[in-house]
């Protein structure tokens, strides 16, 4: 290739690529001329400085490609300004060639140490120039380009990662809303099945009960007849009469029958409580006497309650206030119920221990103390406030900092999902507009307070 071939063919590559801007920092006006003249020609921006401090200052105010740099000038010499061009994270991107005198060997490997990308070799051969500059100028451009690519990069890999936490977050919603309508509608589905199996044999025992009952005083007065007109029988009849002790069992007789009837009174009431407790709700508010709710709630978990070979029997106080019916999902407002006052049965197991010392049960925070949930009720004119609260182990700050997350549990594997509170909290919240709240201290208690508005109460 001829020179101007060759000039030629820079020229075009460079023009097809750029306009960038190309600083050139000499004390020589031959030197600055030559390559302003060969720069500009080859397609590229030039700015001239004849000292360091003016080239420095000047990458401040404009956007600079490649700096060429003279080594040896007044003021502040070429190692100088580059060591400060370095130093600056705002210029120290920018490929700096150094100009050095052909034979310095020194210059060229201290220019590169320093931190220059090349150093070209006075005096200037062009095609050498614009070779290198070249080379630098697409080396800069492509680690622009790989710069940004990283930012567009890690910018998409910010917004998929919280795309895909709230992916998470919302799954994680999801499968709440799941187990909890699936657990409120088998729960209703297993009371409704055993309900309605117990019903039938129940009415077949409580009807049969009372023509037994009418039997059986029948049965007695026509005993007690011939007793008045065959008062001696024989020996045989007294001797039964004797054994069987006919005096007891005609007064004991009609005692069992009526203790039996109320045993099968009991049975349907308690069918009738859990057939309210599991009521499904469907969309449909209704409104309901909430301290039925709690009634019912109470008396399922009756065996929890009573004396256990490791507490004794749980005492529960009620100050229930004047309420008015209450627009609510009652099904799920029971389930709530029975959260809260099931996660108080279980602090107070674990926390009065098993010792007992005079009838009263130890806590492992030494005062002796009988287990205890107190249930509260009061209205004012735009809530209802329920509060549940036990005197069991309470919890630390950091427990209960979590106690709404999903599946957050302390208890032993097993015993405990980690969904009752977190359920709860979703059924106060979202389908009633309410708040649920929770006081606890370590040692003394806890207390949970919900509180429900009453837009539309009846
Ligand atoms: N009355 C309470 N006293 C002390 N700690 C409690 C009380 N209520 C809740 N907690 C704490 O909050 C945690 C979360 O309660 P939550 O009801 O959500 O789950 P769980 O009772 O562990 O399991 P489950 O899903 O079966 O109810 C419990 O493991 C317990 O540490
Ligand atoms: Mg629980």
């Amino acid at each position: 290739m001829t020179q101007a071939n060759n000039n030629e063919f820079f020229l075009s590559q460079t023009y097809l690529q750029s306009q960038e801007t190309i600083l050139v920092i000499d004390d020589s006006p031959t030197n600055l001329a030559f390559l302003s003249t060969t720069l500009n020609s080859a397609g590229y921006k030039v700015l001239l400085e004849r000292d360091g401090y003016g080239g420095i200052e000047k990458v401040k105010i404009q956007q600079v490609d490649l700096i060429l740099l003279d080594v040896i000038m007044p003021k502040i010499d070429g190692f100088e300004t580059c060591r400060i061009l370095k130093s600056d994270p705002a210029t120290k991107d920018i490929p700096i060639i150094f100009m050095t005198a052909l034979t310095d060997a020194i210059q060229k490997v201290k220019g590169l140490y320093l931190g220059a990308v090349d150093y070209i070799t006075k005096p200037f051969q062009e095609e050498e120039i614009l070779a290198r500059i070249q080379v630098h100028v697409k080396l800069r451009r492509l680690n622009l380009e790989l710069d940004q690519q990283k930012q567009q990069l890690e910018q998409r890999v910010q917004e998929r990662t919280a795309e895909l936490s709230q992916a998470l977050e919302e799954l994680k919603k999801t499968q709440l809303q799941l187990v909890q309508s699936e657990k409120i509608s088998s729960l209703g589905q297993l009371v409704t099945g055993v309900a309605h199996e117990v019903n039938n044999p129940l009415g077949f025992i409580s009807s049969n009960l009372h023509h037994a009952s009418q039997y059986v005083q029948d049965l007695v007065s026509l005993v007690k007849l011939y007793r008045k007109y065959f008062p001696n029988p024989g020996y045989e009849i007294n001797k039964e009469i004797e054994v069987i002790d006919v005096e007891h069992l005609l007064e004991d007789l009609p005692k069992v029958i009526s203790s039996m009837k109320l045993g099968t009174d009991r049975i349907q009431g308690i069918m009738q409580s859990l057939r309210k407790f599991s009521r499904t709700d469907g969309d449909m508010k209704k409104a309901v006497d909430i301290h039925d709710g709690l009634e019912t709630t109470l008396m399922i978990l009756q065996h929890r309650i009573k004396a256990q070979r490791h507490h004794p029997t749980i005492k529960i106080v009620k100050e229930y206030g004047n309420l008015p019916l209450l627009e609510c999902y009652p099904g799920q407002l029971n389930l709530v119920f029975m959260n809260l006052l099931a996660n108080s049965i279980d602090a107070l197991e674990e926390g009065v221990g098993m010792e007992s010392e005079n009838g009263k049960f130890l806590t492992p925070h030494s005062q002796s103390s009988t287990p205890q949930i107190k249930i509260c009720t009061t209205v004012d004119n735009k809530k209802v406030t329920i509060r549940i609260a036990d005197n069991g182990l309470g919890m630390e700050e950091s427990v209960k900092n979590h106690i709404f997350e999903p599946f957050f549990t302390t208890k032993i594997e097993g015993k405990g999902t980690g969904l009752g509170l977190c359920m709860s909290y979703q059924i106060i919240t979202q389908k009633h507009g309410g708040t649920l709240q929770c006081n606890s201290s370590l040692g003394k208690g806890t207390e949970f307070v919900i509180q429900i508005p009453m837009n539309t109460h009846l």
